[in-house]
């Protein structure tokens, strides 16, 4: 993540003047509009390729037969199938790997190969007697499962017995695959650790999205997350730092004597684990090791790492500060968090881990971080001096170039390929090196012209870290990314060669994510936007459309008990002066439809209230601002406090 600190300063405060605009898109003139509240029957997310409704419902009778292909890839399937057609029906679910005539529902891999669907692609028919899916591949079935389960009522997504409900799901057919095959979410297991059932939990909960990739953060300043046998004190010391809670990034710095009991790591074990539960859901595991910055754990525990004889002090940090920001990328590290590229032992220790992790993860890639080395530390070394002047290197991106170029030698030399975030294009790298861009779409575009693979995953839409709304409701962060903003993510821009985009990913980074609820509340519902924007066709994208769709699955969400943020719902502030320099306040929504009833007078407003039509000075005493959003007699959003002198620090100078 994160620390762009110039950028995220000016952002910060550009945002906090002048409100974030609100980018609802029209709908295509082509479109179906959904009339604003009234909910759509069919709410799949991501949107199909091609839906076509038709008359009647399938409804679920009491003892089900599914015919399902024998296979050791469609078991997990079938397993998701009967538990979800079962727990919340109370329907008898059984199964028959042979063609049938009684099945009611048929997952049914293709003997003749149809290439409109590709290897991820699915056919899904429902009529009143049967529901039909066929695939080329067993990935196909699974996510043709996934929409069908989308079709029944909500309480499909129930973990007990619910009464009373018709099970029925419309008659359609629909023909899907997606548009990228790198449909990615990354978890920071990091910065705060998630035990390997909250791993299992963010899987389940992506699956439902049909996203195939699972990028996992293992290393950084604050814990070391991976066993790595030979290697001991990376997880003894490295995975442990002492707990503290409140804004992360400017804790108190810890005393000798607090306890460092607050972390963890996966065992190998673990991690096959993990490994194993993905696959069966068609999820890949892409590793990633973050060198040569970002490395105060690996540092703390093996300080012969570093370049800095002072690291023997260093500990795994708690959220301490740590970097200095003020000048923008690189940072001014005030601990040195790289590894020496200067250093022998530094290879060495990396084709260890390497070869491990590698070993450890089938996925194709090994991603080996490269984003926000700090140089000072090594400006300042003789050793690297020395390097530079053997290797005719002329500055520290050459430094960092040299040390990417021998990692990359050490990946591919396990029969990986090597990915980086996009810092290592600085470095000169042969086309062969991938490249995840994240400081925005223009590094995707470069590095794709210079023939490199690409995922996209720039801040601008995809970083699930950052807050949904206003920083009044939102836990604070640096920056802000509302809905709306994420699904514009389009991860094939124009002028682009499409062949080196291998697709897109959202990013949650946790340095203020402290729990696997609050992991769910920053990635649902902006993971559904990038959801849609990876699988489904450009031309299908339309915001009113998939916030009906979206509103539908808060509800699926709230019965499969998975939390999601309503940030959505909550208004957007833009302050200005008026010519006698007295604040204005602008108020709208990334919603359509929807009413802002406001107070200045303390108490807590609902649609009795003022209803917010232009915009509003506030009273000479008045000290806060209290709004909330409603859709007709219902509140939708929540109870906003805003205290006037905060609107009047956005407004800058009287
Ligand atoms: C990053 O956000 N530093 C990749």
């Amino acid at each position: 993540m994160k620390n762009i600190l110039v950028i995220l300063c000016i952002f910060f405060v550009s945002y906090s003047a002048s409100g974030q605009t609100s980018v609802a898109t029209e709908p295509m003139p082509s479109e179906p509009v959904q009339p604003i509240g009234v909910p759509p029957e069919i709410a799949i997310i991501p949107e199909p390729v091609a839906l076509i409704k038709g008359e009647g419902y399938f409804i679920l009778p009491a003892n089900v037969i599914i015919q399902y292909p024998a296979t050791d890839e469609t078991q997990q399937t079938l397993a998701f199938l009967q538990e979800r057609l079962s727990i919340p029906t109370g329907s008898f679910v059984s199964t028959i790997s042979s063609k049938s005539e009684t099945a009611h529902i048929r997952l049914i891999l293709n003997d003749k190969q149809n290439p409109t669907i590709g290897k991820e692609g699915y056919q899904l028919t429902v009529t009143p007697n049967r529901i039909t899916i066929q695939a080329n591949k067993a990935a196909g079935l699974f996510y043709g499962v996934q929409s069908l389960i989308q079709l029944f009522p909500k309480e499909i997504e129930g973990k007990e017995p619910i009464k009373d409900i018709e099970w029925k799901a419309p008659c359609v057919e629909i023909t899907d695959y997606p548009r990228l095959g790198w449909r990615g979410l990354m978890f920071d297991v990091a910065r705060h650790f998630f035990t390997k059932d909250e791993v299992k939990q963010y899987i389940d909960a992506m699956v439902r999205y049909k996203y195939n990739l699972l990028h996992l953060h293992l290393t950084d300043d604050e814990g070391w997350r991976i066993e790595i046998k030979g290697l001991p004190k990376l997880t003894e010391v490295g995975a442990w730092n002492v707990k503290k809670v409140g804004e992360f990034g400017n804790f108190i710095p810890p005393t000798a004597d607090e306890p460092r009991n607050y972390g963890g790591f996966y065992t190998q074990e673990d991690i096959k684990e993990l490994v194993e539960y993905a696959k069966v859901r068609f999820v890949d595991i892409l590793p990633e090791i973050d060198v040569p910055g970002h490395s105060l754990a690996a540092i703390s525990a093996y300080p012969e790492l570093s370049c800095t004889p002072d690291a023997v002090n260093y500990r795994v940090r708690s959220g301490e500060r740590i970097m200095d920001w003020s000048r923008g990328a690189p940072p001014i590290a005030l601990v040195d968090n790289t590894l020496c590229p200067a250093n022998e032992k530094v290879y060495t220790f990396l084709d260890t881990v390497i070869t491990q992790v590698a070993q450890l993860f089938p996925f194709e890639y090994l991603h080996m971080g490269g984003d926000e080395a700090p140089f000072n530390f090594w400006e300042k070394n003789v050793a690297i001096k020395d390097l530079m002047q053997r290797e005719g290197l002329k500055n520290m991106h050459q430094v960092q170039g040299y040390f990417e170029k021998r990692v990359q030698k050490i990946v591919e030399s396990k029969g990986k390929k090597f990915m980086g975030w996009d810092e290592i294009l600085d470095g000169d790298l042969s086309p062969s090196a991938a490249v995840m861009a994240w400081r925005g779409m223009k590094y995707g575009i470069e590095a794709a012209k210079k023939k490199h693979e690409v995922v996209m995953s720039p801040t601008q839409y995809a970083y699930l870290d950052y807050m949904q709304a206003d920083v009044i409701t939102e836990p604070r962060v640096y920056a802000s990314l509302r809905l709306s903003k994420t699904y514009e993510f389009n991860p094939v821009p124009a002028g682009v060669d499409p062949k080196y985009i291998k697709g897109g990913q959202a990013n949650l980074w946790t340095e203020q994510v402290y729990n696997i609820r609050q992991a769910e509340y920053m990635t649902w519902p902006r993971g559904m936007a990038v959801a849609e924007s990876v699988w489904s066709p450009k031309e299908k994208k339309n915001w009113p459309n998939f916030f009906g769709r979206v509103e539908q699955h808060f509800k699926r969400l709230d019965v499969a008990e998975t939390k999601y943020a309503p940030s959505v719902y909550d208004p957007i502030f833009k302050v200005s002066r008026s010519a006698d320099r007295q604040v204005l306040i602008e108020l709208s929504t990334e919603v359509a439809g929807l009413d802002i009833y406001y107070s200045f007078d303390n108490s807590f407003p609902d649609r009795f209230y003022p209803k917010y039509t232009e915009k509003l000075s506030p009273p000479k005493d008045a000290t806060m601002l209290r709004v909330i959003t409603y859709r007709g007699k219902d509140p939708v959003g929540r109870m906003m406090n805003m205290p006037i002198d905060e609107l009047n620090k956005r407004a800058g100078k009287r």
